[in-house]
């Protein structure tokens, strides 16, 4: 018999944290394959731990006491408080069988319940979360693609000259562990960019300012994310010009992700972009030296980032979309199916 229960990671058993670890890597071995596993070190910290304006819950699905599938839901905060984002997987062999879509309305039910309108979350195409989400009235919003990078493929003389070519009159920084208090102001300016920089004719919904990069800093750090920001700073100013930053997580230590790539405007075509990431890069192989891939993403359709990231000799690889829908619609999909 499959009972659906509330769970919480922070006070789990480890025998649970060690369920939810064995489910997860069996999904990305039928789904993903050739994605590296994830790990248990500090698991149960990346599953509990959220920004202080967010707040987690997640549901679990036991089939005669063992665990087979999971959803965990995040109600955002500042201008996406309208917004649940879930992640949802089932175990490969218990699929089809409705777990999927009992563990969804658990979390579409709990999002109503906090007046939340929509439910989003990400997805990889080629998956099975195409077909299962649009049954459930989500449509795509966002679309991005991902390019990898196999260090043990890169030359690193190369990247080494390529850290160099800057234009004059910028340096460049790097922060291993995220941008010092004195920059935050700045480095949140810059990330304002983002806000206005439309993606697939939808904007991104983000907002920034500077105690929202220290609390996401902290976030970070405390679900075991190690993060490493190089930024490029218009010398005459000591303004932030660009930045570029990268995670890498204790339970996928082999693997890491960049996250935004930015050069302000008035700031383009001096080469920060190509520079900051390989900078970013030789830093990484230093501090990090069990890395062996680097995830990048970036809007389908622009071309600029795409010729830095080849240029650094990253492969385009998976698709992903954001898809999204009306809490409502998800509650009465069930109601219907
Ligand atoms: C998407 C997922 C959660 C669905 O779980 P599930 O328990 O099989 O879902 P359900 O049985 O509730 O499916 C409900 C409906 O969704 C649709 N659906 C689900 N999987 C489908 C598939 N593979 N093909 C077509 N339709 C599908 C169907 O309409 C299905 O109803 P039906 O079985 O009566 O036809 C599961 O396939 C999964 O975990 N996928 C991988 C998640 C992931 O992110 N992986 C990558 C990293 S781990």
């Amino acid at each position: 018999m499959v009972r659906i229960r509330e769970w919480e990671p922070a006070t789990a058993s480890d025998a649970e944290i060690d369920a939810w670890l064995r489910v997860y890597n069996a999904a990305i071995a039928a789904d993903v394959p050739g994605e590296p596993p994830w790990r248990r070190d500090r698991l149960r910290d990346y599953l509990s731990a959220a920004m202080p304006i967010e707040r987690r819950a997640a549901w679990i699905a036991e089939d005669h006491g063992e665990l087979i599938g999971y959803v965990g839901e995040n109600l955002l905060g500042y201008d996406m408080a309208g917004t649940a984002v879930i992640e949802l997987f089932t175990e490969p062999a218990h699929r089809r069988r409705g777990v999927g879509g009992e563990l969804l309305v658990a979390a579409a039910r709990h999002a109503a319940a906090h007046d939340r309108d929509l439910i989003s979350t990400e997805i990889v195409e080629g998956t099975p979360t195409v077909d299962f989400y649009a049954a459930h009235g989500f449509r795509p919003t966002v679309v991005e693609e991902s390019s990898l990078l196999s260090l043990s493929t890169v030359d690193w003389e190369q990247v080494a000259a390529k850290s160099n070519r800057i234009g004059a009159g910028y340096h460049i920084e790097h922060f291993p562990d995220g941008p010092p208090e004195t920059l935050l102001a700045s480095y949140a300016d810059a990330k304002l960019i983002l806000r206005h920089t439309p993606v697939a004719d939808v904007e991104w919904h983000a907002g920034f300012e500077a105690s929202r990069i220290r609390d996401s800093l902290r976030t970070l750090r405390a679900r075991g994310l190690r993060p490493y920001v190089t930024v490029a700073i218009h010398t005459a100013s000591g303004e932030v010009a660009g930045l570029t930053e990268l995670v890498v997580p204790a339970h996928r230590p082999d693997r890491a992700d960049q996250y935004d790539t930015i050069v302000v405007p008035e700031h383009r075509g001096y080469g920060l972009g190509l520079t900051m990431k390989a900078r970013l890069l030789l830093a990484l192989r230093t501090a990090e030296p069990q890395v062996e891939t680097v995830q990048t993403w970036q809007p389908v359709g622009d071309e600029q980032m795409l010729r830095v990231n080849a240029e650094l000799g990253f492969r385009p690889h998976r698709r992903w979309y954001d898809y999204e829908a009306p809490v409502s619609a998800v509650i009465e999909s069930r109601r219907t199916a």
